[in-house]
């Protein structure tokens, strides 16, 4: 490894959040229901009619009310950047409203006050798998075109209000994300197996116009604003030296790399259109459309968990797959408790693809090891010994570094769930990221305590030294 590169001057250390996982409060100060209300079990199961008690999200680990404390915590670890994002039904509680929800306005000023007592930079995820109930049960979510609206008045919204004091702007979670799970992701309400490609390809067209109209109006509207793009990363590798499984990964890779290439590019690349022509698919397209897709994002931001791999042959593709969003089993590799490919290196060529394919700054929103934690005693202070939490992103950062000595433009890294929050896939809190704990468990139990990991140390050392004690 290459110790003599050093992260670079101003480099964005932080952790990012999502307020449908860590918020609570769901039907406060007038806030409307939103698809996560509706999804006690995540992604395990298929949506409930209304909301339910045993679902985690509605306390979560109540930040809306402790927000303070917790900002402290993360400016004692040094935190230069903190992701959040801003619930649309907090904002507009259907949606299809003409005028905001003060109350919910006012909630993320106090927060932007907190960060800026701190010095914390705020990156702010637009739409973070939080569509208001209504705009899934009454437009079908993203299949509707009448969503771009709503979502650009939205934005508009936050532009006016937020604007002098966030800089830093994402638009939609993990965009591509809506290909596996198009009602968390998109506010499809039409069940996955009856989904035609066309409506999910229209859905996927309406959020990317949505996203590079605002951009535009961001560029227009807030003073130096930097809007990235976020993009679930999965590099994803041929299972053999095979061509047809190179083929079959590159294929996969397609699938979402679309999502950058029209983001960073401004139009549909070529093996997207040839996949959609063989589909059958015949997208609505404007000639508004194409002039608006042209407004291109300042950066790429996405989230590494794990890679994937891929074959053609489809003998080999064994039960469940590799991971949640496909592929088949890696070989060489080993997997978290939850089955999620652990590939440091992946990272590092993440970082050199994307970087060598659309040359803008990256920025690594997420990225972390979700691990069930055990609170216990040393020297007389509660806390949890996390040494599989450290070795997981000390080897993921190390390969940071690596990428950065390849001569990557990398603007922050921004760990998963830097204090332990509800699971978006499983719903969970027994799955935890954080380096700090928070005592409520699945059965929502617990106190809301939070305490110190061993992780919060070590992060504090690794911000303060600028990543030179990885
Ligand atoms: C990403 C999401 O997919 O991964 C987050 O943007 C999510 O919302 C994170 O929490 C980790 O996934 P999970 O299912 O372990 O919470």
């Amino acid at each position: 490894t290459d110790t003599t590169t050093t992260f670079p001057e101003g480099f964005l250390w932080g952790g990012a959040t999502a307020a449908n996982q860590l918020e609570g409060a769901y039907d406060e100060d007038g806030k409307g229901l939103s698809i996560q209300d509706v999804m006690p079990k995540g992604i395990m199961a298929p949506p409930v009619e209304g909301p339910t008690p045993d679902n985690l999200k509605q306390v979560g680990i109540d930040f809306y009310h402790r927000y303070a404390e917790d900002i402290a915590l993360f400016a004692e670890m040094g935190f230069t950047v903190f992701r959040f994002s801003i619930a649309w039904s907090r904002i507009f509680p259907n949606g299809d409203e003409e005028t905001p929800n003060e109350e919910g306005l006012a909630f993320y000023d106090r927060v932007l006050d907190e960060l800026e007592k701190h010095g914390i930079e705020p990156l702010v995820t637009i739409s973070h798998y939080e569509t208001p109930l209504h705009l899934a049960r009454t437009y079908n979510g993203w299949a509707s075109r009448e969503l771009i609206g709503f979502y650009e008045r939205f934005a508009r919204t936050l532009f006016e209000r937020y604007g002098s004091r966030v800089k830093y702007w994402l638009t939609f979670n993990e965009i591509n994300s809506v290909l596996h799970a198009p009602f968390m992701s998109g506010a499809i309400a039409t069940p996955p197996e009856q989904l035609s490609k066309q409506d999910l390809y229209q859905a996927i067209h309406h959020e990317l116009v949505a996203s590079a109209l605002v951009t535009k109006m961001a560029h227009e509207m807030v003073p130096g604003a930097q809007v990235g793009c976020m993009i679930l990363a999965m590099p994803t590798y041929p299972l053999t030296p095979d061509p047809e499984d190179v083929l079959a990964a590159k294929e996969a890779e397609h699938a979402n790399y679309a999502f950058g290439d029209i983001h960073c590019r401004g139009e549909y690349p070529g093996y997207l259109l040839r996949t959609l022509r063989e589909a059958g698919v015949e997208l609505d397209i404007t000639d508004e459309d194409h002039e608006i897709l042209r407004n291109t994002v300042d950066f790429v931001s996405f989230s590494y968990y794990s890679s994937l791999c891929e074959t053609a042959d489809p003998a080999k593709r064994t039960e469940g797959g590799g991971n949640i969003f496909g592929g088949v089993q890696n070989p060489v590799l080993k997997a978290s408790e939850w089955g999620w490919t652990i590939d440091p290196v992946g990272l590092r060529i993440v970082l050199n693809d994307y970087w060598e394919r659309w040359q803008k700054p990256l920025f690594i929103v997420e990225n972390g090891l979700g691990a069930v934690d055990e609170l216990v005693e040393v020297d007389g202070i509660e806390t949890v010994v996390d040494d599989y939490r450290i070795d997981y992103l000390n080897d993921h950062l190390v390969q940071v570094r690596e990428a950065i000595a390849d001569g990557v433009d990398l603007l922050g890294y921004t760990s998963w769930g830097c204090i332990d929050l509800v699971s978006a896939s499983t719903a969970e809190l027994k799955k935890r990221y954080g380096f700090i704990y928070v005592d409520r468990d699945n059965d929502g139990n617990g106190t809301l305590e939070r305490y110190r990991k061993k992780s919060f140390d070590w992060y504090r050392d690794v911000i303060a030294s600028n990543g030179a004690n990885l």
